[in-house]
């Protein structure tokens, strides 16, 4: 098969590198790519929201699948415009507009779990017009405060805060001043849940599904979970806490039921399902939908799938998921990210990274998140740079190799968190 895929992530080159491996790719287009997936396909320089130009380069290159990596062409409608279009015949891994909004609108996504009697936080929304009774609400609840941007915010959309001063500062300036760009002009005000987060992820093409292994990702900048939200300095998989009964539980309140409720109202879907869930004592509430892979989850979920990706694609676009085998590897993975210095606030980019020779002697991976190659070398291009994948018979070893991997890379000003995974090590 021909196949283009759309996005320039870490995750995105571990499709890259997942689907090279496939015995049914015929060729594989990146787009954009980044300086790891250059060796991987062709690099196609396309601007993932400009549909017209992406359908006129499925046709010119024959492609027969589109794997769409990111959110943003997802929300915009992508699918949508190349699944309707009468110039291309052309298979997409990723939901159309109506179900990407499960991501798309935070309003929409808890909606839809009351609709569908799906455990998450206790909330309500308010307009840009409703702002003395967003702040009347605040007090329906005991601090921390949680305030979410309706809209996509990359990451940045939710604010969580003990102080109310800061909460009415922040429903102020999203609701009153357009920040985030006008992601919150709607705001979501809900309950804080005091629990242990954990990442599953599901591919479905609307009535049968698949699970594929769980993860957990370190969202926070700094040790110890300090410091600004990211989108995620490190990931490991499996997760301890993530026990069969939880997974039962994730199942049948959550996975399940969204799947039904879908089918219910009438959204097709075909893609994969991101459950951010937190575990409440025994119990899984919803905190998020995502309607892609994680970014930096899919760094160690997907070196864990001993199967074929496309093949499992393939069987996901003619209906045969059902028959397709999804095998798991038993081995643990870790991620670390390695980041610019000042992300996720301002950093610079164009810093030269250093690969050492010793990278051949780790049992992990190098995935590149923001970089860019150019004159034969390679350079940062991103706040989240590398994520380094460590593999091993449990996490302790996993995680060691990741580490192990971070002393053969160097660039200026590059950081990471030295704790990924400890607390799973102690559970
Ligand atoms: P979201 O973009 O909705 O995933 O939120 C970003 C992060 O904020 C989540 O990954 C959680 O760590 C945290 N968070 C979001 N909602 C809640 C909540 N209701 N209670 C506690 N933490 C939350
Ligand atoms: N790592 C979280 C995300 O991809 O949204």
């Amino acid at each position: 098969m021909n196949v283009l895929l759309l996005g320039n992530g870490g995750r995105e080159h571990a499709i890259a590198w997942k689907l090279s491996q496939s015995s049914l790719l015929r060729s594989l287009h990146i787009a954009p790519g980044n300086g790891g997936t250059g060796h991987l396909g062709t690099s196609a320089d396309l601007d993932l929201l400009d549909f017209p130009s992406i359908e006129r380069y499925i046709r010119k290159n024959q492609i027969e699948l589109v794997v769409v990596g990111p959110e943003a062409p997802l929300v915009n409608g992508i699918a949508d415009y190349l699944e309707d279009s009468k110039k291309v015949n052309v298979k997409v891994v990723g939901p159309r507009k109506a179900g990407a909004m499960l991501e798309g609108s935070k309003r929409f996504a808890k909606e839809f779990m009351n609709r569908h009697s799906i455990p998450t936080a206790q909330y309500a929304s308010f307009k840009a017009d409703e702002l003395d009774k967003a702040i009347a609400y605040l007090d329906t609840f005991s601090p921390p405060y949680v305030l979410k941007a309706d809209g996509l915010a990359a990451g940045k959309g939710v604010i969580i805060t003990s102080s109310k001063q800061e909460a009415e500062d922040t429903l102020r300036s999203m609701l009153v001043d357009g920040a985030f760009d006008g992601a919150g002009s709607e705001v979501v005000i809900e309950a804080f849940l005091d629990g242990k987060e954990v990442s599953m992820f599901a591919v479905t093409d609307g009535r049968r599904f698949q699970l594929l292994p769980s993860a957990k990702d370190y969202k926070r900048a700094g040790d110890g979970d300090t410091g600004p939200n990211t989108g995620g300095m490190g990931a490991i998989s499996p997760v301890p806490f993530l026990t069969e009964e939880f997974q039962e539980k994730a199942l049948n309140q959550v996975i399940i039921p969204t799947i039904k409720g879908l089918e219910k109202d009438g959204i097709p879907y075909v893609g994969f399902l991101f459950f951010g869930l937190m575990k409440v004592g025994s119990e899984p509430f919803v905190v998020e939908y995502n309607c892609r892979l994680g970014d930096p989850e899919t760094e160690v979920i997907l070196p864990r799938i001993k199967s074929d990706l496309l093949h499992l694609f393939d069987s996901l676009c003619s209906g045969l998921l059902s028959e397709y085998d999804l095998v798991v590897d038993d081995r643990a993975a870790s991620t670390l990210i390695v980041a610019s210095e000042g992300y996720p606030g301002g950093y610079e980019k164009g810093k030269e990274i250093k690969f050492s020779d010793e990278i051949q002697e780790i049992d992990g991976h190098i995935f590149h998140s923001g970089t860019r190659e150019s004159r034969k070398k390679v350079w940062t291009n991103g706040g989240r740079v590398l994520a380094l994948t460590g593999r091993g018979n449990d996490l302790k070893e996993a995680i060691k190799n990741s580490y192990a991997l971070k002393n053969c890379i160097e660039f200026e000003g590059g950081f990471s968190r030295t704790d990924i995974g400890q607390d799973a090590l102690t559970e």
